[in-house]
């Protein structure tokens, strides 16, 4: 088999540096890389612009059923995630999104949804993808399966700069209740909860740089898929 049909799954808490490193993976191995909490974002906003309410489960997978998500790589490298053909890149990532996307993503007709999507982009390999479900659900047979976890005050901090720089003007104790927040309800919830997969390798990312753990998980892909340089 060649390097390219690798399939990858990185799942963690949120502000994990799971999407940062998943990227870079890519990158690095010249492959796909899935964003799948987007998704579940995208589903989210366009739930609260027609006034769905989390609650009802009916509306939501229709919804989601009839929503076309495309991410399309730009010149400079960068991922946008197309909602029926509108680049909703930023307002995903929107505090109201934030808020709102666990009780979404908690539905489990939404999950069906949008697992099957995923796993139908797996398909050819090829793949990292990153999320809460990977290595338990949507691609139980990767070949490597890596759980990035982080202090939660190392993860606040990093997602306060994040924010920081896109204008936020909240404290960072208040990133950390978000994410303390999500992480008991995507652990919490019945359905594909958050929790490390048992063939999963855990890496504690709080002290190590973004280049390391990437290094690490390159290193262990070519363990874990010896033939990729054939
Ligand atoms: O980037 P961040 O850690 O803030 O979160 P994300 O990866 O964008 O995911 C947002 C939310 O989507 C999570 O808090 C989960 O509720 C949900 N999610 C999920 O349920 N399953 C996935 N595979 C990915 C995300």
């Amino acid at each position: 088999m060649k390097k390219n049909n690798i399939t990858i799954a990185i799942d963690g808490p949120a502000g994990s540096g799971k999407s940062t490193v998943a990227k870079r993976v890519a990158e690095a191995l010249g492959i796909l890389y899935l964003d799948t909490g987007a998704m579940y974002r995208a589903v989210t906003l366009k739930a609260l612009r027609e006034g769905i309410l989390p609650t009802d489960e009916e509306k939501l997978a229709v919804l989601a059923g009839e929503t076309d998500l495309a991410f399309v790589q730009a010149a400079d490298g960068t991922y946008h995630l197309f909602m029926d053909g509108q680049d909703v890149s930023a307002e995903i990532r929107s505090a109201v999104v934030t808020r709102n996307v666990s009780a979404v993503s908690a539905v489990p007709r939404v999950r069906e949804v949008l697992v099957k999507q995923q796993q139908i982009i797996a398909g050819q390999g090829g793949v990292v993808m990153d999320g809460r479900d990977i290595g338990t659900v949507v691609l139980p047979q990767a070949d490597l399966k890596i759980y990035l976890t982080a202090s939660l005050e190392e993860r606040a901090r990093r997602r306060w700069l994040e924010m920081k720089a896109k204008g936020f003007t909240g404290t960072k104790e208040e990133i950390a209740e978000d994410l303390k927040r999500r992480d008991a309800y995507d652990a919490g919830r019945a359905v594909s909860p958050l929790k490390p997969a048992p063939d999963s390798i855990n890496i504690d990312t709080s002290a190590l740089r973004i280049e390391e753990v990437v290094e690490r998980i390159l290193e262990l892909s070519s363990f874990s898929f010896p033939g990729q340089e054939e």
